[in-house]
């Protein structure tokens, strides 16, 4: 599919509404759009958006990557027109940026993976629904009116609620499944530490599971009695009301909340994943299956041989280990180690120079993440849908003055040779 005037179209809405004095609704640069989010948001949910582990340094070395790549365009090339589009298992996807699973949406808008699935759907772009939502798979699914979405998977100890989440995710028409790997802990996260924050406890983010047949099954026999307790406050009283909120609905009690709530921590995470239980999840779906968090070339060869369909190289954009490799510092040898296995990237996209520069290193597609949600905080459905479009005309314009003639033409030659 052909956007070959996107960006200039946007840039004339932009320019002619300029004249009577309007201005854009969110900022069109990455820097403003987070401290207007920042200054938005309360300050728990800003922390749990921007933060990053331990000194934030891979969230840090994530934005330096993207600076120590440069782009060298081509003169006199005659194309007038840009493809945007790429193909992946078989689906054509008009631009070659998804939405990355981002948890506890509702963080920065009520409305949530709702609001982002109608932008979504409403600027063509796809959409990975996260095990964290803050809404069940199948509203936000039914939310995506068509538009292909991709079910994001975080493997839990409970082998029942995984295998349904998984199955709930085939029948509601996700398009792959996508095992975030990085996740077998919680990473070490100073700004949520520095307000005692953690939006599970809440009942935030955790909708996949209220609405889950085989976790709600679950809720009969508690779990093990907490070794910690909250001191008695009035914070608590708070908190009961946020438990009340969600009892209502999903139709659960606050005391079936609560326990969920404990459930949940005890079971979302799975430290004793091994490459073997691969074959477990294949027997479950016939989708394809993407890997998420892959940054070794050993990996990925791994991942290959064991028949995975794609690979996401990330480092969750830096929240999980502090000092981590840049995600796009790994992406050129996790590209050579699997040939034509299609691989993704996220951690670090901000602009459309940032889309064009790993797709030359060989990204067949990249995820957005932070600043869609700063979008939301702004102005829901429709600042996410402003930040895609903006996101879309930028990528655009950068290929035309690169002499492009699309996402899929892009390779070394368009970047300088002394990285
Ligand atoms: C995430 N990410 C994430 N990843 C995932 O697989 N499942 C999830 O539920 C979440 N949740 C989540 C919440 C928040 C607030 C953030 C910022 C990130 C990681 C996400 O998919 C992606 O890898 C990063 O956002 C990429 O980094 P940047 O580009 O946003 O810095």
């Amino acid at each position: 599919m052909s956007k070959s005037s996107t960006g200039r179209q946007r840039q004339s809405e932009i320019f002619v509404h300029g004249l009577g004095g309007q201005v854009p609704l969110v900022p069109t640069a990455p820097a403003p759009l987070e401290a207007a989010a920042q200054r938005h948001m309360n300050p728990v949910a800003f922390a749990y958006v921007a933060g990053s582990a331990g000194a934030e340094r891979t969230a840090q070395a994530n934005l330096a990557a993207f600076e120590r790549v440069r782009l060298v365009p081509r003169a006199l090339t005659g194309h007038s027109a840009r493809d945007l589009s790429v193909t992946l298992f078989g689906q054509t996807y008009p631009v070659p940026f998804f939405l990355a699973p981002i948890g506890v949406l509702e963080l920065a808008h009520p409305q949530a993976d709702l609001a982002v699935a109608r932008a979504a759907h409403a600027e063509g772009v796809s959409f990975l629904l996260s095990s964290q939502a803050s809404f069940p798979m199948e509203q936000v699914a039914q939310a995506m009116q068509g538009t292909p979405h991709w079910f994001q998977l975080y493997w839990g100890t409970d082998d029942g609620v995984t295998r349904s989440f998984v199955q709930r995710a085939e029948r509601s028409g996700a398009r792959a499944i996508v095992v975030t790997l990085d996740t077998t802990l919680l990473g070490w996260r100073p700004r949520d530490l520095d307000l005692g924050a953690l939006p599970f406890l809440r009942a935030k983010g955790i909708a996949q599971y209220l609405s889950d047949p085989v976790f709600r099954s679950r809720l009969q026999v508690p779990v093990a009695p907490a070794s910690v307790t909250p001191p008695r406050s009035l914070a608590l009283l708070r908190v009961a009301a946020e438990h009340a909120l969600k009892a209502r609905a999903f139709q659960l009690s606050p005391g079936q909340v609560r326990e969920a709530c404990a459930r949940f921590v005890a079971t979302y995470t799975n430290p004793a994943l091994s490459w073997d239980d691969l074959a477990r999840l294949r027997q479950w779906t016939t989708l394809p299956i993407v890997l998420k968090g892959i940054l070794s070339a050993d990996d990925a060869r791994e991942a290959q041989r064991r028949g995975v369909d794609g690979l996401i190289v990330s480092n969750h954009g830096g929240r999980q280990i502090d000092g981590e490799q840049a995600s796009l510092d790994a992406l050129p040898a996790v590209v050579e180690a699997v040939g034509s296995l299609p691989v993704l990237l996220d951690s670090g996209i901000r602009t459309g120079s940032d889309i064009a520069k790993a797709l030359a290193l060989g990204a067949r597609a990249v995820l957005l993440g932070r600043p869609y949600m700063y979008g939301l905080a702004l102005a829901g459905e429709a600042g996410v849908a402003e930040v895609l479009r903006n996101l879309t005309a930028e990528f655009d314009l950068t290929l035309g003055l690169l002499g492009a003639p699309g996402a899929q033409a892009l390779d070394h030659s368009y970047l300088a040779s002394s990285r």
